[in-house]
């Protein structure tokens, strides 16, 4: 079996390298394509270091550009580099062009995709990453979803539960892996040398970097936070529109707040580690904050990680610059309301999520499930019913004794559920789809 990966920015570089070192581990086949889309050495390179990952194979070398153009660009190259290698399957990771790029490419050769981090849903079509996951996850074949939150998107959307694997998220296992390595070799505290509380910053949303009015009101609420440093490693694309805005000096000049280029995966770790609170847009900070008890502010209006929300260690504040002062000085004011913060529980996993999704790889693999072929039951033949079970009977046991049928969503009263096989299933309610031959 080969595997390509497909990367191209930071957080892929990162999140796929828990599943680069297991595939080593397991010595799987594999080639590592990098789009380029980052090109710096500190939003690149450095984490080819941090995480002692091999060079990527190919560099598409596509930059930065329009999304139309960096898309074409990607998909060029992406589509010449698996005419050639002929991989048994194409893994992307989360919602940046690089995924819609390689998924779409992979797709339309007939090459099975897996997508990393798929099912994520902000319902914003606004953002350039919904539109990403959700085209990727069309074309889409093995589902690698961190919870059964986003599983339940998926089958709202018609995928099979079949090819959903709720997994948790590498992030997890990157963090874990990392945390301990980091302590030992990371300097960024010494070389910060600062005194008191620090709150850690990141910003680099499409949607409030490069709008002056909402990046105003962001910055103006950095302003009046006091009692305690706000450490910003700030993002090339930031940086720019600061620039461009005249907020950057706003910034520089003040005392409380140290801007600083972007550091690396495990210099990153220990600064986070050490915040007594995050600020970001990030979509994986907000997982990496869950995952190290720091309490986090987002500041968005919505989230595709709904689920720190739910467990209480993720705030959103948008980008309304009183919400934000305001929710920072109730939670620093608040012993109680921090500490539930700190103690919100990680709903991403054990760290294990890399060899859950290789494994599952494996077996689909083994039952040749990654030979894309056409279907054999097409739409007309399908028939989707609603069914009130009284049966005691699990989700196995039903599709055993009801050849071709496939239970998709559970429902426990108002509730869905994904049909786990043990599932127990008396007294709900299952939509089930029936494949009927022609
Ligand atoms: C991209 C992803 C975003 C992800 C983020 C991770 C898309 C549409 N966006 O956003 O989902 O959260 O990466 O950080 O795929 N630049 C540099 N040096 C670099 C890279 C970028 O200076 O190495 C500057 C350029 O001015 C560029 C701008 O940053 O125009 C934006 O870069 P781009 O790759 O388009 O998007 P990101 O904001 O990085
Ligand atoms: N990160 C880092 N150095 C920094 C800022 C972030 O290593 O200066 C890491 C962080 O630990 C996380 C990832 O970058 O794993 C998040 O990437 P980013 O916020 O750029 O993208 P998103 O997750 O929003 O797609």
């Amino acid at each position: 079996m080969k595997i390509a990966f497909i990367i191209g920015t930071r957080p892929e570089i990162i999140k796929m390298s828990p599943l680069i070192d297991e595939v080593d581990k397991r010595g799987i086949d594999y080639i590592l394509i990098h789009t380029g889309q980052h090109y710096d050495y500190e939003m690149s390179q450095q984490f080819f270091l941090d995480l002692e990952l091999s060079q990527p194979h190919y560099n598409i070398g596509v930059g930065s550009d329009s999304h139309g153009k960096q898309t074409a660009v990607m998909m060029e190259g992406i589509e010449k580099v698996l005419l050639r290698e002929k991989p048994d399957i194409v893994l992307v990771q989360g919602d940046t062009n690089a995924v819609l790029a390689g998924a779409l490419v992979a797709a339309k050769l007939h090459i099975a995709v897996g997508h990393v981090e798929a099912g994520l849903r902000s319902y914003d079509k606004t953002m350039p990453e919904e539109i990403n996951r959700m085209v990727a996850d069309v074309c889409t074949n093995l589902f690698f979803v961190p919870t059964e939150e986003t599983a339940i998107n998926l089958l709202f959307e018609g995928i099979s539960p079949e090819d959903i694997f709720i997994t948790g998220n590498t992030v997890v296992d990157a963090c874990y892996r990392n945390l301990k390595i980091a302590s030992k070799t990371s300097q960024i505290m010494s070389q910060l040398k600062i005194d008191g509380d620090i709150l850690s910053l990141t910003l680099h949303r499409a949607e409030n970097v490069d709008d002056p009015e909402r990046l105003e009101n962001i910055v103006e609420a950095l302003l009046k936070i006091v009692g305690l440093t706000i450490v910003f490693p700030a993002h090339p694309r930031t940086v720019k529109t600061l620039k461009e805005f005249g907020l950057y000096s706003k910034l520089e000049k003040a005392p409380h707040i140290m801007m600083i280029k972007p550091v690396g995966y495990l210099d990153f770790l220990i600064l986070q580690s050490n915040s007594k609170l995050m600020i970001t847009d990030s979509g994986g900070i907000q997982e990496e904050a869950i995952t190290l008890n720091i309490p986090c502010l987002t500041l968005r209006y919505n989230t595709e990680r709904p689920e720190t929300v739910e467990a209480g260690g993720n705030i959103l504040v948008g980008s309304d610059s009183e919400k934000i002062t305001d929710t920072v000085s109730t939670i620093l004011a608040d012993q109680g309301l921090y500490q539930r913060m700190k103690e919100a529980t990680n709903p991403y996993g054990d760290g294990t999520t890399s060899q859950q999704i290789l494994d599952a790889i494996q077996n689909a693999h083994d039952q040749g499930k990654l030979e894309i072929k056409p279907p054999k039951y097409i739409a007309g033949k399908r028939a989707n019913k609603l069914l009130v079970m009284d049966e005691k009977i699990t989700v196995s046991q039903f599709q055993e004794k009801n050849p071709n049928h496939l239970v998709n969503i559970v429902f426990n009263g108002n509730d869905p559920e994904f049909p786990k096989p043990n599932l127990l299933l008396k007294g709900k309610t299952i939509l089930v789809t029936q494949l009927n031959d022609f």
